[in-house]
């Protein structure tokens, strides 16, 4: 699965992470054991790698929690910008880390269902389309119906030309929705844990579809 180039874009990001100190950069609290810590994320490393190889300006997070991964693209977008060109929308019901959040220029927390109409119009009047580089969808519900919305509705409105999708070996829904895009999109389906294993365990995996060469297959 996947292509030569994406494979290469993937290990420049993930050797740029390397250079990119995001150690202060923990996940957490967990979801379901708000006490235990997960400390610091592979994966974290190489976001802020890819906003950086690929000189992101604009990136659509669907899931912010206490926004670990927005501040590891935020910091791989800042790195080689002007801050004030960057703009990371991130969509969480509830937003619970708003005074950290807040001091970032770039970052843009919006509250609400990604799927609500007026979410969708504000994230519109922000980005405009074809000028998304990285969609992130990272949602706990991991359903089947809820992840293919959120992913159709950006896909079609915004056009990212990347998307990664986090734990998409997770859940019996998330490997179906994950093997109804390999099979539709061979060519830009990568499981970047078969190509880094270090980036993420094999049974959350992360997937990621690169359309930065354009859509055809
Ligand atoms: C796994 S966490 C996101 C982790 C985050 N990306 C990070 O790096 O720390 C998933 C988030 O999705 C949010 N969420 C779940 N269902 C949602 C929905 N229907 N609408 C909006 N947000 C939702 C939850 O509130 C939670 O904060």
């Amino acid at each position: 699965m996947g292509n030569e180039k994406s494979s290469g874009l993937i290990q420049r990001a993930w050797s740029i992470g390397k250079k990119i100190d995001t150690t202060d950069i923990l996940y957490g609290p967990d979801h379901f054991e708000p006490l235990k810590n997960f400390g610091h994320q592979a994966y974290f490393s190489f976001f802020a790698g890819l906003a950086n190889a690929i000189q992101a300006n604009n990136i659509i997070e669907i899931g912010t929690w206490y926004g670990s991964a927005t501040r590891a693209f935020e910091r791989g977008c800042v790195k080689n910008n002007n801050s004030s060109n960057v703009k990371i929308v991130t969509i969480d019901e509830e937003q619970r880390n708003l005074d950290e959040l807040g001091q970032y220029n770039s970052v843009i927390p919006i509250t609400g269902n990604p799927l609500n109409p007026k979410v969708i119009s504000r994230i519109a009047s922000i980005l405009s389309q074809d000028n998304v580089d990285i969609l992130y969808i990272d949602d706990p519900q991991h359903a089947y119906k809820y992840t293919l919305a959120c992913l159709g509705c950006y896909f079609m409105l915004f056009k990212p030309k990347l998307v990664i999708i986090d734990d998409i070996h997770r859940t019996s829904d998330t490997q179906e929705i994950w093997c109804n895009i390999k099979t539709r999109w061979p060519q830009q389906a990568i499981e970047l844990e078969k190509i880094i294993p270090a980036i993420r365990p094999a049974e959350y995996g992360l997937g990621l579809l690169d359309f930065s060469q354009g859509y055809s297959e």
